[in-house]
């Protein structure tokens, strides 16, 4: 009931703000329960193909349980490419906080979406805030950042970076829809009313730290042009094998059967070889993957292998098909045009970036990560590596939280000094003191709090 009225106020807010009769933009009132499968907001405009990576098609402004701390909240269905090299579109949830850093601070948060059914994206989840499947998975994994970005007067833009086919964990994909999400909130005075002068950075946990380190390593081709200035992810996974190892059996199974789904969704290719290679248990499995978001999709595979899914096993993602797209999949290799024809990248990050990892993660394994990390920096890259024993996944995520805005801020202020790689053990700022608070606003810690 509050959605309706909430979403009008913003709309008529939004209309006296900024003409919109200069781009092609429709205005639309909300659909409050409509999943994006059958809701006509997600579909392509006629001629999106002809448009420039992240126009604006079409907004409406939403309710999400995070307007407290925002002037405004829209919806977006902007332009984008697919892994494989067409035209597509997809959608992102955009804020304003309510008061604005100038020139402008942005936040393109990559939210740990981890589902590879279009349904359960996180445009869908925002704007229910409470009321679909979609949402209890993903809502508790974004409200921190989300309250801390805004707090911090930052724009934050939260995309569906999964794209139109829901390509959980396609690196390219994500990659894509997370820069053109960024493009779309720069073309989206609605919310941002002036660009000049923008810093931007990149942020995300998990699922959401794939997405942004991809993103991360193809800001100097796909993304050129963008001020970003600083990226910050953690509980990153880096190759396929060690984290569908630690899964395989476990209670998180589905998480990654979801991410073999998803890249069955990028890659038509790979599709035709799983479905040739599975089980009727793992087509059955694929499709549930499709159909059923986190919360219902866990209990149908818990403590399931679904290497026992394949006929020939784990081996079968070694096989020639699968074995490319798992080689694709190692974060820091160069990639190159035959298998990404949209754009390539050398495999490595170009700006100051801050990673975490607890070394006892149990869900996104550690153990390659030493080893990205070393490598990038013998590339070149400038990495500030914390880890620490001790926590698990879910409570990693928290821990370095202030010292991912306490580095994100000191990135957008000028401050951030970062002349080579530093790998450090431990947590600059301890959860619970007064400079952790300081560093992510009540709003957050409170949340924090809340869980404890
Ligand atoms: C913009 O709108 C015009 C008129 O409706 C249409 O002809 C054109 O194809 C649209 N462009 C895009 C990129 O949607
Ligand atoms: C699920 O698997 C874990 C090991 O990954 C094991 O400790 C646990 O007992 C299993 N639970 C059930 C109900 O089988
Ligand atoms: C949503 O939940 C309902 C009821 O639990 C279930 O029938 C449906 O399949 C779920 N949808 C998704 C996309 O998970
Ligand atoms: C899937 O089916 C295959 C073949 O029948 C069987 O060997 C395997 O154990 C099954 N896997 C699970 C998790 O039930
Ligand atoms: C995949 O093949 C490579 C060599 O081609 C080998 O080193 C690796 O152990 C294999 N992995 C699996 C899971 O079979
Ligand atoms: C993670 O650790 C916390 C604190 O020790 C605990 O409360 C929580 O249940 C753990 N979660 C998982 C998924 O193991
Ligand atoms: C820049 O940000 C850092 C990190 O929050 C802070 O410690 C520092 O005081 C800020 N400096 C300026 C000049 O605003
Ligand atoms: C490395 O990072 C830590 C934690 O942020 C910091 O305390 C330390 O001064 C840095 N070391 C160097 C050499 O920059």
């Amino acid at each position: 009931m509050r959605t309706p009225l909430l979403a009008l106020a913003l709309a008529v807010t939004a209309a006296s703000a900024s003409p919109l009769s200069k781009r092609n933009l429709s205005l639309q009132p909300a659909g409050t329960t409509t999943p994006p499968s059958q809701d006509p907001f997600y579909q392509a405009p006629n001629g999106f193909q002809r448009a420039d990576n992240g126009q604006v098609f079409k907004a409406r402004p939403v309710w999400t349980p995070f307007d407290s701390e925002a002037s405004a909240a829209y919806q977006v269905l902007y332009k984008t490419t697919l892994a494989t090299g067409e035209d597509a579109v997809t959608a992102a949830t955009l804020y304003a906080p309510l008061k604005p850093a100038s020139p402008p601070r942005i936040m393109v948060l990559a939210a740990p979406i981890d589902s590879a059914c279009r349904d359960c994206e996180v445009t869908y989840a925002l704007q229910n805030g409470g009321g679909s499947n979609a949402t209890d998975f993903i809502l508790s994994a974004v409200a921190i950042d989300i309250f801390a970005g805004l707090y911090k007067g930052w724009y934050v833009a939260v995309p569906d970076h999964e794209g139109p086919k829901a390509a959980y964990i396609a690196g390219v994909q994500e990659a894509f829809g997370v820069i053109d999400g960024l493009r779309a909130m720069l073309n989206f005075p609605n919310i941002l009313p002036k660009t000049d002068g923008y810093k931007a950075v990149l942020h995300g946990y998990s699922g959401g730290a794939h997405a942004s380190a991809w993103a991360n390593q193809f800001l100097s081709t796909y993304g050129k042009g963008l001020n970003v200035v600083a990226a910050a992810y953690g509980g990153t996974p880096v190759d396929s094998f060690s984290t569908l190892d630690l899964l395989n059996g476990s209670p998180g199974a589905y998480l990654a059967w979801g991410a073999l789904t998803g890249l069955a969704n990028a890659y038509p290719e790979l599709d035709d070889f799983f479905k040739r290679e599975l089980f009727p248990n793992g087509t059955a499995a694929l499709k549930a993957a499709r159909s059923l978001c986190n919360t219902q999709l866990a209990p149908v595979l818990y403590n399931q292998s679904f290497y026992s899914f394949f006929r020939y096993g784990r081996q079968t993602l070694n096989m020639s098909t699968a074995a490319k797209y798992t080689n694709l999949g190692l974060l820091g290799n160069p990639v190159k045009q035959d298998i990404s024809p949209a754009a390539t990248t050398d495999g490595v990050v170009h700006i100051p970036t801050f990673m975490y990892h607890s070394i006892t993660d149990n869900i996104v394994s550690y153990k390659p990560v030493p080893a990205y990390v070393k490598s990038q920096c013998d590339r070149g890259a400038k990495i500030l590596f914390e880890s620490a024993p001790g926590f698990n996944h879910t409570v990693a995520a928290v821990v370095w939280t202030a010292d991912t805005y306490n580095y994100l801020e000191s990135a957008f202020n000028g401050t951030l000094k970062l002349d080579q790689c530093n790998q450090t053990l431990g947590v600059s700022t301890q959860p619970g003191t007064p400079e952790y608070i300081a560093a992510i606003g009540p709003s957050a810690w409170n949340l924090i709090k809340g869980a404890m």
